[in-house]
């Protein structure tokens, strides 16, 4: 039985970096929320055995390293139904290495691509379990929406929706690695202590703070699809984009990346210049997003960009619910 996926992006809405923890991972605190652009991933289940992962992008692993694979190694062993064979095929549009977590969204595309297949129901707190062992980007997926990351990422928690958001994207044909993001963080702490330190203003703490004063702003709890009322009484999206601006929250990553590749910060600088009311970089990079009030105002941006020859598409942010409904109907 073949079950094609919607295997959607994400963008991280701010993330603040902690201390490196005993077991090697960074604690982390971040806002991540998924985006309507995807890849396309196909999970096709026979008797027999084996898992097979196809995909035409050069980039993309095949073997016991892609996250599609170790997903479906996790997912048989704890339905153990006798042989099967598995192929896995993605349709890549998302960009590999950038910061979009385009590979723990397929990883988690084949783990409910497999329940299907199989007519399972693997308890929802098992589906977390197997998602953080592969990754710390890969539980998200599981939510959808706006989310908020603990832990080392792994440990999510559904935030109050934000409505339908414009969003630019710009990557750069540049891979950056995440852990030698954040070895570099940990070079940065070194030299600035008060990044990680509890009073530092930039802390993990500090944004822990950001994000609650952030859901507890106007448009929480009155606006949202499940009270139909717009937030401010104004533009839908307005209101929120500005409440989260306000609240300062931004990347860390930012910090040690930008440095490296000083061509990701002029990306920013022209996001900004084209009227995005927030622009970041996402995850460790190399993508940068760009939120814009209006879906004009962010086609504009776009083809601007691109005439400059910066290859940016447009997408919006993703509800829950949206994230949901669409995830199957390819
Ligand atoms: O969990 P994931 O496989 O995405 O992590 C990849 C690498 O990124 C880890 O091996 C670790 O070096 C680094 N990492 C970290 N702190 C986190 C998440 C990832 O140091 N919170």
């Amino acid at each position: 039985m073949s079950i094609a996926l919607r295997s959607f992006a994400k963008i991280n809405l701010g993330l603040k970096i902690g201390p490196r923890r005993p077991d090697g991972f960074h604690e982390l605190r971040t806002v991540y929320q998924t985006l309507a652009l995807h890849d396309v991933v196909r999970v096709d289940v026979q008797p027999g055995s084996g898992i097979e992962i196809r995909c035409d992008d050069p980039r993309v692993p095949l073997d016991e390293s892609n996250t599609c694979y170790k997903m479906a190694e996790q997912v048989l062993k704890a339905v153990a139904r006798g042989p099967l064979s598995v192929v896995v095929e993605i349709e890549k549009r998302l960009p590999v290495q950038g910061g979009l977590g385009a590979a723990s969204s397929n990883g988690v595309a084949t783990m409910l691509g497999l329940e299907r297949a199989l007519g399972l129901q693997i308890p929802a707190d098992e589906k977390l379990r197997m998602a953080a062992g592969v990754g710390s980007d890969l539980p998200l997926f599981l939510i959808g929406g706006t989310v908020l990351g603990e832990g080392r990422g792994e440990e999510v928690q559904p935030l109050p929706e934000i409505p339908e958001l414009h969003v630019v994207l710009v990557a750069p044909p540049i891979g950056v690695s995440t852990p030698r993001a954040f070895a570099l963080w940990d070079e940065l702490a070194v030299r600035e202590p008060e990044l990680t330190t509890a009073h530092g203003t930039g802390t993990i703490e500090a944004f822990g703070q950001s994000v609650l004063s952030w859901l507890n702003s106007s448009f929480y709890p009155q606006a949202g699809p499940a009270s139909g009322v717009p937030a401010g009484g104004g533009n839908r999206a307005e209101t929120p984009l500005l409440d989260l601006v306000r609240t300062g929250i931004e990347n860390d990553f930012e910090r040690v990346v930008f440095p490296e590749y000083p061509e990701l910060y002029e990306v920013k600088r022209v996001l900004q210049r084209e009227g995005a009311a927030y622009a970041s970089l996402s995850g460790s990079g190399s993508t940068l997003f760009g939120l814009f009030e209006s879906e004009r105002e962010a086609r504009g941006a776009a083809a601007r960009m691109n005439a400059a020859g910066h290859s940016a598409v447009t997408t919006t942010t993703v509800t829950r619910e949206r994230y949901w409904n669409d995830l199957f109907e390819c």
